[in-house]
Protein backbone atom coordinates (compact mmCIF):
# COMPACT_ATOMS: atom_id res chain seq x y z
CA UNK A 1 0.00 0.00 0.00
CA UNK A 2 1.47 3.67 -1.05
CA UNK A 3 0.58 6.99 0.53
CA UNK A 4 -1.22 7.91 -3.05
CA UNK A 5 -3.90 5.12 -2.31
CA UNK A 6 -4.50 6.98 0.92
CA UNK A 7 -7.99 9.43 0.83
CA UNK A 8 -9.31 8.74 4.31
CA UNK A 9 -8.49 7.99 7.82
CA UNK A 10 -9.24 4.07 7.18
CA UNK A 11 -6.91 4.08 4.20
CA UNK A 12 -4.04 6.19 6.89
CA UNK A 13 -4.94 3.75 9.62
CA UNK A 14 -4.39 0.45 7.21
CA UNK A 15 -1.24 1.72 5.94
CA UNK A 16 -0.04 2.10 9.51
CA UNK A 17 -1.02 -1.56 10.43
CA UNK A 18 1.20 -2.86 7.25
CA UNK A 19 4.08 -0.72 8.42
CA UNK A 20 3.83 -1.06 12.88
CA UNK A 21 4.63 -3.76 14.63
CA UNK A 22 1.45 -5.15 16.42
CA UNK A 23 2.12 -3.71 19.91
CA UNK A 24 2.65 -0.29 18.47
CA UNK A 25 0.14 0.22 16.30
CA UNK A 26 -2.33 -1.80 19.21
CA UNK A 27 -1.41 0.90 21.36
CA UNK A 28 -2.63 3.75 18.94
CA UNK A 29 -5.47 2.22 17.68
CA UNK A 30 -6.61 0.75 21.14
CA UNK A 31 -8.46 2.20 24.00
CA UNK A 32 -10.41 1.27 27.50
CA UNK A 33 -11.79 -1.59 28.51
CA UNK A 34 -14.78 -2.54 25.37
CA UNK A 35 -13.77 0.60 24.01
CA UNK A 36 -17.60 1.33 23.58
CA UNK A 37 -16.43 5.18 23.78
CA UNK A 38 -13.41 4.85 21.21
CA UNK A 39 -16.45 3.41 19.26
CA UNK A 40 -18.93 6.05 20.15
CA UNK A 41 -16.96 8.91 19.75
CA UNK A 42 -17.34 8.47 16.04
CA UNK A 43 -20.85 7.61 15.86
CA UNK A 44 -21.67 10.63 17.59
CA UNK A 45 -21.51 12.99 14.43
CA UNK A 46 -23.88 10.48 12.86
CA UNK A 47 -26.64 11.32 15.01
CA UNK A 48 -27.05 14.86 13.38
CA UNK A 49 -27.37 16.06 9.68
CA UNK A 50 -26.08 19.10 8.00
CA UNK A 51 -28.61 21.38 6.86
CA UNK A 52 -27.07 23.71 3.75
CA UNK A 53 -27.84 26.97 2.42
CA UNK A 54 -27.31 27.54 -1.25
CA UNK A 55 -26.58 30.27 -3.54
CA UNK A 56 -24.57 32.45 -1.29
CA UNK A 57 -21.54 33.10 -3.29
CA UNK A 58 -18.99 30.55 -1.84
CA UNK A 59 -16.09 31.11 -4.40
CA UNK A 60 -13.58 32.21 -1.49
CA UNK A 61 -13.54 30.44 2.56
CA UNK A 62 -11.85 31.80 5.00
CA UNK A 63 -11.45 28.78 7.46
CA UNK A 64 -9.28 30.76 9.73
CA UNK A 65 -10.00 30.54 13.36
CA UNK A 66 -8.44 32.15 16.48
CA UNK A 67 -7.68 30.02 19.58
CA UNK A 68 -6.05 31.08 22.76
CA UNK A 69 -4.05 33.82 21.23
CA UNK A 70 -3.13 31.93 18.52
CA UNK A 71 -4.57 32.78 14.61
CA UNK A 72 -4.63 28.90 12.97
CA UNK A 73 -5.38 29.14 9.32
CA UNK A 74 -7.93 26.38 9.34
CA UNK A 75 -9.88 24.70 12.34
CA UNK A 76 -8.44 21.77 13.36
CA UNK A 77 -5.20 20.90 14.95
CA UNK A 78 -2.98 18.23 16.19
CA UNK A 79 -3.81 17.75 20.03
CA UNK A 80 -0.30 16.58 21.49
CA UNK A 81 -0.12 13.24 22.04
CA UNK A 82 2.93 11.09 23.44
CA UNK A 83 5.92 8.76 21.83
CA UNK A 84 5.60 10.08 18.60
CA UNK A 85 9.30 8.86 17.57
CA UNK A 86 8.40 5.44 18.08
CA UNK A 87 5.44 5.24 15.53
CA UNK A 88 8.00 7.23 12.77
CA UNK A 89 11.05 7.74 13.43
CA UNK A 90 10.65 11.63 12.69
CA UNK A 91 8.05 11.84 15.31
CA UNK A 92 7.66 15.22 16.81
CA UNK A 93 9.73 16.69 13.82
CA UNK A 94 7.12 15.45 10.69
CA UNK A 95 3.92 16.60 12.93
CA UNK A 96 5.83 19.81 13.33
CA UNK A 97 6.61 21.12 10.33
CA UNK A 98 3.57 19.26 8.66
CA UNK A 99 1.82 21.80 11.24
CA UNK A 100 3.61 24.83 10.17
CA UNK A 101 3.11 24.21 6.95
CA UNK A 102 -0.82 24.05 7.24
CA UNK A 103 -1.01 27.23 9.60
CA UNK A 104 -1.95 25.61 12.35
CA UNK A 105 -1.47 24.04 16.17
CA UNK A 106 0.03 21.12 17.45
CA UNK A 107 1.17 19.98 21.16
CA UNK A 108 4.44 18.92 22.87
CA UNK A 109 3.78 16.38 24.77
CA UNK A 110 5.19 15.75 28.55
CA UNK A 111 5.66 12.35 27.16
CA UNK A 112 7.37 13.89 24.07
CA UNK A 113 10.07 12.04 21.92
CA UNK A 114 11.75 15.40 21.20
CA UNK A 115 12.26 18.48 23.22
CA UNK A 116 9.40 21.28 23.47
CA UNK A 117 13.00 23.60 22.81
CA UNK A 118 13.76 21.48 19.38
CA UNK A 119 10.32 21.94 18.60
CA UNK A 120 9.72 25.30 18.82
CA UNK A 121 12.15 26.31 16.82
CA UNK A 122 10.84 23.64 13.98
CA UNK A 123 7.92 26.02 13.79
CA UNK A 124 7.03 29.40 15.54
CA UNK A 125 3.66 28.79 14.33
CA UNK A 126 0.81 28.09 16.98
CA UNK A 127 1.60 25.60 19.32
CA UNK A 128 0.71 24.03 23.11
CA UNK A 129 2.69 22.15 25.36
CA UNK A 130 1.25 19.70 27.02
CA UNK A 131 1.20 19.12 30.59
CA UNK A 132 1.21 16.08 33.29
CA UNK A 133 1.00 16.86 37.10
CA UNK A 134 3.32 14.50 38.61
CA UNK A 135 3.92 13.98 42.31
CA UNK A 136 7.23 15.13 41.62
CA UNK A 137 7.02 18.96 41.84
CA UNK A 138 10.04 19.94 40.98
CA UNK A 139 9.66 18.16 37.84
CA UNK A 140 6.29 20.22 37.57
CA UNK A 141 8.24 23.50 37.86
CA UNK A 142 10.77 22.64 35.92
CA UNK A 143 8.80 21.94 32.87
CA UNK A 144 6.30 25.18 33.35
CA UNK A 145 9.78 26.85 33.24
CA UNK A 146 11.15 25.40 30.48
CA UNK A 147 7.95 26.25 28.63
CA UNK A 148 7.73 29.61 29.35
CA UNK A 149 12.13 30.31 28.49
CA UNK A 150 11.04 28.06 24.71
CA UNK A 151 8.55 30.76 23.71
CA UNK A 152 5.66 28.58 24.64
CA UNK A 153 2.32 30.73 24.51
CA UNK A 154 0.07 28.02 25.59
CA UNK A 155 -0.39 25.80 28.46
CA UNK A 156 -2.58 22.70 28.05
CA UNK A 157 -2.96 20.29 31.42
CA UNK A 158 -4.40 17.33 30.80
CA UNK A 159 -6.87 16.53 34.00
CA UNK A 160 -8.65 13.17 32.58
CA UNK A 161 -5.49 11.05 33.32
CA UNK A 162 -4.69 10.82 37.04
CA UNK A 163 -4.60 6.99 36.78
CA UNK A 164 -3.85 4.58 34.13
CA UNK A 165 -7.09 3.92 31.78
CA UNK A 166 -7.43 -0.13 31.08
CA UNK A 167 -6.20 -0.47 27.92
CA UNK A 168 -6.34 -4.46 27.55
CA UNK A 169 -4.68 -4.48 24.20
CA UNK A 170 -1.67 -3.02 25.95
CA UNK A 171 -1.61 -5.70 28.60
CA UNK A 172 -1.75 -8.50 26.04
CA UNK A 173 1.18 -7.50 24.09
CA UNK A 174 3.14 -5.86 26.84
CA UNK A 175 3.58 -2.55 25.34
CA UNK A 176 5.88 -0.46 27.28
CA UNK A 177 8.59 2.28 26.74
CA UNK A 178 11.28 2.05 26.37
CA UNK A 179 9.93 -0.15 23.34
CA UNK A 180 11.86 -3.29 24.37
CA UNK A 181 13.16 -6.43 22.16
CA UNK A 182 12.61 -9.23 23.34
CA UNK A 183 12.18 -12.11 21.81
CA UNK A 184 8.68 -11.01 19.88
CA UNK A 185 10.08 -7.07 19.42
CA UNK A 186 12.98 -8.78 16.91
CA UNK A 187 10.75 -10.81 15.24
CA UNK A 188 9.32 -7.10 13.96
CA UNK A 189 12.95 -7.03 12.59
CA UNK A 190 11.63 -9.38 10.17
CA UNK A 191 8.27 -9.17 9.52
CA UNK A 192 7.80 -4.76 10.02
CA UNK A 193 11.15 -3.90 7.63
CA UNK A 194 10.59 -0.48 7.06
CA UNK A 195 9.63 0.27 10.64
CA UNK A 196 12.68 -1.93 12.13
CA UNK A 197 15.59 0.34 9.66
CA UNK A 198 14.17 3.69 10.55
CA UNK A 199 14.28 2.71 14.17
CA UNK A 200 17.42 1.29 14.29
CA UNK A 201 19.37 3.78 12.11
CA UNK A 202 18.09 7.14 13.74
CA UNK A 203 19.41 8.14 17.24
CA UNK A 204 17.91 6.60 20.25
CA UNK A 205 14.77 6.76 21.49
CA UNK A 206 14.15 9.65 24.46
CA UNK A 207 11.86 11.13 26.55
CA UNK A 208 13.43 15.08 26.97
CA UNK A 209 10.97 16.87 28.53
CA UNK A 210 10.93 14.00 31.81
CA UNK A 211 14.82 12.53 31.93
CA UNK A 212 15.96 14.76 34.05
CA UNK A 213 13.91 13.28 36.58
CA UNK A 214 12.48 10.07 35.43
CA UNK A 215 15.08 7.34 35.50
CA UNK A 216 13.86 4.82 32.74
CA UNK A 217 16.70 2.42 32.37
CA UNK A 218 15.39 0.55 35.26
CA UNK A 219 13.39 -1.37 33.17
CA UNK A 220 10.29 -0.93 31.34
CA UNK A 221 6.98 1.56 32.10
CA UNK A 222 3.90 0.97 30.94
CA UNK A 223 1.78 3.91 30.01
CA UNK A 224 -0.65 2.37 33.02
CA UNK A 225 2.48 2.51 35.66
CA UNK A 226 3.85 5.90 34.28
CA UNK A 227 -0.15 7.13 34.59
CA UNK A 228 -0.66 5.30 38.32
CA UNK A 229 3.27 5.69 39.93
CA UNK A 230 4.20 8.80 38.39
CA UNK A 231 1.02 11.30 37.90
CA UNK A 232 -0.59 12.61 41.11
CA UNK A 233 -4.20 11.61 41.59
CA UNK A 234 -4.91 14.36 44.30
CA UNK A 235 -4.55 17.12 41.74
CA UNK A 236 -7.10 19.79 42.68
CA UNK A 237 -8.94 22.56 41.81
CA UNK A 238 -6.08 24.47 44.18
CA UNK A 239 -3.47 22.86 42.61
CA UNK A 240 -4.23 24.07 39.28
CA UNK A 241 -5.18 27.48 39.93
CA UNK A 242 -1.95 27.63 41.27
CA UNK A 243 -0.68 26.84 38.29
CA UNK A 244 -2.62 28.99 35.95
CA UNK A 245 -1.25 31.97 38.38
CA UNK A 246 2.20 30.65 38.11
CA UNK A 247 2.31 30.63 34.38
CA UNK A 248 0.14 34.08 33.76
CA UNK A 249 -0.58 33.55 30.29
CA UNK A 250 -2.94 31.47 27.81
CA UNK A 251 -4.02 28.19 29.86
CA UNK A 252 -5.99 25.43 29.24
CA UNK A 253 -7.61 22.31 30.61
CA UNK A 254 -7.89 19.24 28.26
CA UNK A 255 -10.35 16.32 28.87
CA UNK A 256 -13.39 18.39 30.74
CA UNK A 257 -16.45 16.94 30.52
CA UNK A 258 -19.07 18.02 33.02
CA UNK A 259 -20.86 21.86 32.88
CA UNK A 260 -19.48 22.35 36.67
CA UNK A 261 -15.93 21.45 36.02
CA UNK A 262 -16.50 24.53 32.42
CA UNK A 263 -17.59 27.06 35.11
CA UNK A 264 -15.02 26.03 37.22
CA UNK A 265 -12.23 26.32 34.94
CA UNK A 266 -13.79 29.76 33.95
CA UNK A 267 -13.57 31.18 37.40
CA UNK A 268 -10.04 29.82 38.01
CA UNK A 269 -8.82 32.01 35.41
CA UNK A 270 -8.32 29.06 32.45
CA UNK A 271 -8.64 30.51 28.76
CA UNK A 272 -9.99 27.18 26.92
CA UNK A 273 -11.14 24.22 27.55
CA UNK A 274 -10.58 20.97 25.60
CA UNK A 275 -13.92 18.76 25.98
CA UNK A 276 -12.03 15.18 25.58
CA UNK A 277 -12.59 11.80 26.98
CA UNK A 278 -8.54 10.50 25.82
CA UNK A 279 -9.78 9.10 22.70
CA UNK A 280 -11.75 6.65 24.67
CA UNK A 281 -8.31 5.71 26.12
CA UNK A 282 -9.49 6.43 29.71
CA UNK A 283 -13.10 6.04 31.25
CA UNK A 284 -14.67 3.72 28.88
CA UNK A 285 -18.39 4.59 28.81
CA UNK A 286 -18.01 7.87 29.29
CA UNK A 287 -19.64 10.63 26.72
CA UNK A 288 -18.54 11.64 23.77
CA UNK A 289 -17.40 15.62 23.61
CA UNK A 290 -19.75 15.82 20.28
CA UNK A 291 -22.33 15.09 22.60
CA UNK A 292 -21.36 17.14 25.12
CA UNK A 293 -20.73 19.88 23.45
CA UNK A 294 -23.88 22.07 23.05
CA UNK A 295 -24.09 22.12 27.53
CA UNK A 296 -21.12 23.48 27.53
CA UNK A 297 -20.35 25.90 25.23
CA UNK A 298 -24.20 27.49 26.41
CA UNK A 299 -22.66 27.35 29.80
CA UNK A 300 -19.19 29.38 29.33
CA UNK A 301 -18.78 29.82 25.46
CA UNK A 302 -18.92 33.50 25.96
CA UNK A 303 -15.91 33.25 28.78
CA UNK A 304 -13.62 30.84 27.64
CA UNK A 305 -12.43 29.12 24.19
CA UNK A 306 -14.13 26.11 24.20
CA UNK A 307 -12.43 23.52 21.99
CA UNK A 308 -13.45 19.61 21.41
CA UNK A 309 -11.00 16.04 20.42
CA UNK A 310 -12.45 12.24 20.04
CA UNK A 311 -13.35 10.60 16.95
CA UNK A 312 -13.16 13.36 14.27
CA UNK A 313 -12.30 11.47 10.85
CA UNK A 314 -14.10 13.62 8.29
CA UNK A 315 -14.86 17.70 7.22
CA UNK A 316 -18.36 17.29 7.96
CA UNK A 317 -17.31 16.09 11.48
CA UNK A 318 -15.13 19.23 12.20
CA UNK A 319 -18.26 21.38 10.14
CA UNK A 320 -20.97 19.90 13.02
CA UNK A 321 -18.92 20.36 16.06
CA UNK A 322 -18.12 24.33 14.85
CA UNK A 323 -21.56 24.56 14.25
CA UNK A 324 -22.57 23.77 18.28
CA UNK A 325 -20.10 26.18 18.74
CA UNK A 326 -16.38 24.62 19.19
CA UNK A 327 -14.06 27.35 18.51
CA UNK A 328 -11.43 24.23 17.18
CA UNK A 329 -10.84 20.91 17.17
CA UNK A 330 -8.15 18.19 18.21
CA UNK A 331 -7.36 15.29 15.89
CA UNK A 332 -5.19 12.38 17.40
CA UNK A 333 -5.28 9.38 15.42
CA UNK A 334 -6.45 10.92 12.84
CA UNK A 335 -2.61 12.32 12.08
CA UNK A 336 -0.96 9.73 13.88
CA UNK A 337 -1.83 6.75 11.63
CA UNK A 338 -0.27 8.83 8.19
CA UNK A 339 2.85 9.62 10.45
CA UNK A 340 3.01 6.31 11.18
CA UNK A 341 2.73 5.20 7.68
CA UNK A 342 4.79 8.12 6.22
CA UNK A 343 6.17 10.62 7.91
CA UNK A 344 5.97 14.02 7.36
CA UNK A 345 4.68 13.31 3.95
CA UNK A 346 2.06 11.50 5.47
CA UNK A 347 1.24 13.61 8.01
CA UNK A 348 1.01 16.80 5.46
CA UNK A 349 -1.27 14.50 3.00
CA UNK A 350 -3.65 14.05 6.60
CA UNK A 351 -3.25 17.78 6.80
CA UNK A 352 -3.75 18.53 3.34
CA UNK A 353 -6.90 15.89 2.81
CA UNK A 354 -9.02 17.37 6.03
CA UNK A 355 -8.56 21.04 4.95
CA UNK A 356 -9.71 20.38 1.22
CA UNK A 357 -12.91 18.41 2.96
CA UNK A 358 -13.30 21.21 5.03
CA UNK A 359 -13.48 23.92 2.90
CA UNK A 360 -15.49 21.83 -0.12
CA UNK A 361 -17.81 21.42 2.89
CA UNK A 362 -17.89 24.73 3.99
CA UNK A 363 -18.99 25.28 0.39
CA UNK A 364 -21.55 23.03 0.22
CA UNK A 365 -23.04 24.19 3.46
CA UNK A 366 -23.32 27.94 2.09
CA UNK A 367 -20.46 29.22 4.34
CA UNK A 368 -17.23 31.53 3.70
CA UNK A 369 -16.72 32.26 7.27
CA UNK A 370 -16.65 29.66 10.30
CA UNK A 371 -18.62 31.98 12.40
CA UNK A 372 -21.52 31.44 9.55
CA UNK A 373 -21.78 27.79 10.86
CA UNK A 374 -24.41 27.49 13.84
CA UNK A 375 -26.91 25.53 15.08
CA UNK A 376 -29.50 26.63 12.14
CA UNK A 377 -27.34 24.38 10.00
CA UNK A 378 -27.95 20.99 12.24
CA UNK A 379 -30.75 18.72 13.02
CA UNK A 380 -30.28 16.29 15.50
CA UNK A 381 -32.56 13.01 14.83
CA UNK A 382 -34.71 11.59 17.67
C1 LIG B 1 -2.06 7.87 26.09
C2 LIG B 1 -1.38 8.99 26.77
C3 LIG B 1 0.05 8.87 26.93
O1 LIG B 1 -3.24 8.01 25.84
O2 LIG B 1 -1.80 10.25 26.35
O3 LIG B 1 -1.44 6.82 25.83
Amino acid sequence: MRLTDCYNFHDFRRMAKQRLPGPIFDYIDGAADDEVTYRRNTAAFENCDLVPDVLKGVAEVDMSVTVMGQKLAMPVYCSPTALQRLFHHQGERAVAAAAAKYGTMFGVSSLGTISLEEARQISDGPQVYQFYFHKDRGLNHEMMARAKTAGVQAMMLTVDSITGGNRERDKRTGFAIPFKLNLAGMMQFAIKPSWAIGWMTHEAFRLPQLENHVKMDGGALSISRYFTEMLDPSMSWNDVAEMVQAWGGQFCLKGIMSVEDAKRAVEIGCTGIVLSNHGGRQLDGSRSAFDQLAEIVDAVGDRIDVMMDGGVQRGTHVLKALSLGAKAVGLGRYYLFPLAAAGQPGVERALETMRTEIERDMKLMGCTSVDQLTRRNLRFRS
